[in-house]
């Protein structure tokens, strides 16, 4: 038997002379063909990845369900193609009712879910936890079997990034789950968008503050990447529990500073760096829940010399497709606005 080699137009020219003028279909194209009309729920609403994702999963023909805790998201949800599941993602029934049927969802953790990031009496790591048991009850209860989870980088180690320990504690809850449920853990890197939260210091001490700084490159990701890698692994085969690192590009906080200085016309912007204390007490004195305060630095402490991502580095992604300079524009958008 002849072999073909995958070249489209091998198959196209064997396809004719076969079967005349018949419809010519590549593997790939069966493939897609037959991920077409999936079910997929996704939880996370219309956040930074989960907007994305939908719109996107909605181009490709999929039947896109979003579950919000907010009954006035739905029209918002339904103009972009899929249906609304209004219920929260610390309620089991609701969930387990909502993924039914479904060939895939999609998981992540909301902070705000559990609580007032002021509220110093909760505690939001047990409650992450607690919500990646509600997913793995759930998952149990609704026979689900593949899933794509929103995890992070740090989510490697047990202790020593901070507020990241949340993600390697949940991805080892749902690897409980037995061998036929297969999960894909995605770890993307910094979002970008996190650095609209610096935009009242670049407004009052022109610079990005932080507990560290200086030229070594890290990981970052556009929440777009994020998206479509999460849409394009949707359509790749499950095999058991994986890991995919996410990001889109690998950039210094001095560079940060350089490309946004530019973009919003404040060349001489500055990374400053302080001390953990003096950035723990900051967030302390803007009324922030302690926990989370002191996971955040000691989170921020550990980008320093890198050790975070001493296991993204082991696993080195494709980088995406939205570089710094790109998302540069958008943010010189939202810091004129502000
Ligand atoms: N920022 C980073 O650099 C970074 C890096 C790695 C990983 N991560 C992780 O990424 C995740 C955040 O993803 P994201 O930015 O896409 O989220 P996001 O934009 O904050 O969206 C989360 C959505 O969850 C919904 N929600 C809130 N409470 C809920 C509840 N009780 N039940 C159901 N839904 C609820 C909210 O929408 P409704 O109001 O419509 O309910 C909210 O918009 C976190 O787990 C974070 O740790 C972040």
């Amino acid at each position: 038997m002849k072999r073909f080699s995958g070249n489209k137009q091998e198959r196209l020219s064997y396809n004719k002379a076969l079967f005349g003028y018949l419809h010519l279909i590549t593997d790939a194209e069966i493939c897609i063909k037959k991920n077409r009309d999936m079910k997929i729920v996704i939880t996370g609403s219309i956040g930074n990845i989960g907007k994305p994702l939908t719109q996107e999963l909605v181009r490709e023909g999929h039947l896109v369900t979003v579950i919000s805790s907010k009954a006035d998201r739905q029209g918002a949800i339904e103009a972009l193609g899929a249906k609304a599941a209004i219920g929260s993602m610390q309620d089991i029934d609701f969930l387990s009712a909502a993924f039914k049927g479904a060939d895939i969802v999609y998981l992540m953790e909301a902070w705000e879910s559990i609580g007032s990031l002021s509220d110093n009496t909760i505690d939001f790591n047990a409650g992450m936890r607690q919500i990646g048991y509600n997913y793995k009850e759930a998952i149990e209860r609704s026979g689900l079997k593949r899933i794509v989870h929103l995890s992070s980088f740090g989510a490697h180690a047990p202790k020593g990034f901070g507020s990241l320990v949340v993600h390697h504690d949940v991805e080892h809850i749902l690897r409980q789950l037995p061998d036929e449920v297969s999960i894909k853990f995605m770890r993307p890197a910094s979002f970008y968008t996190n650095l609209f939260m610096s935009i009242h210091h670049i407004k009052e001490r022109s610079a990005f503050v932080s507990s560290y700084g200086g030229d070594k490159k890290e990981p970052w990701v556009s929440p777009l990447d994020i998206a479509a890698t999460i849409a394009e692994e949707m359509k790749l085969p499950f095999n058991g529990k994986e890991i995919r690192y996410i990001a889109s590009e690998e950039i210094s906080p001095n560079e940060i500073a350089k490309t946004i200085g530019e973009a919003i016309g404040k060349p001489d912007l500055k990374w400053l760096i302080i001390s953990d204390e003096q950035l723990l007490n900051g967030m302390l004195g803007a009324g922030y829940n302690t926990e989370i305060c002191k996971g955040l630095a000691e989170m921020y402490a550990s980008h320093r010399g890198g050790i975070v991502f001493e296991d993204y580095y082991r696993h080195k992604p494709v980088l995406g497709k939205v570089k710094f300079k790109d998302f540069a524009k958008d943010f010189a958008k939202v810091f004129d606005q502000q």
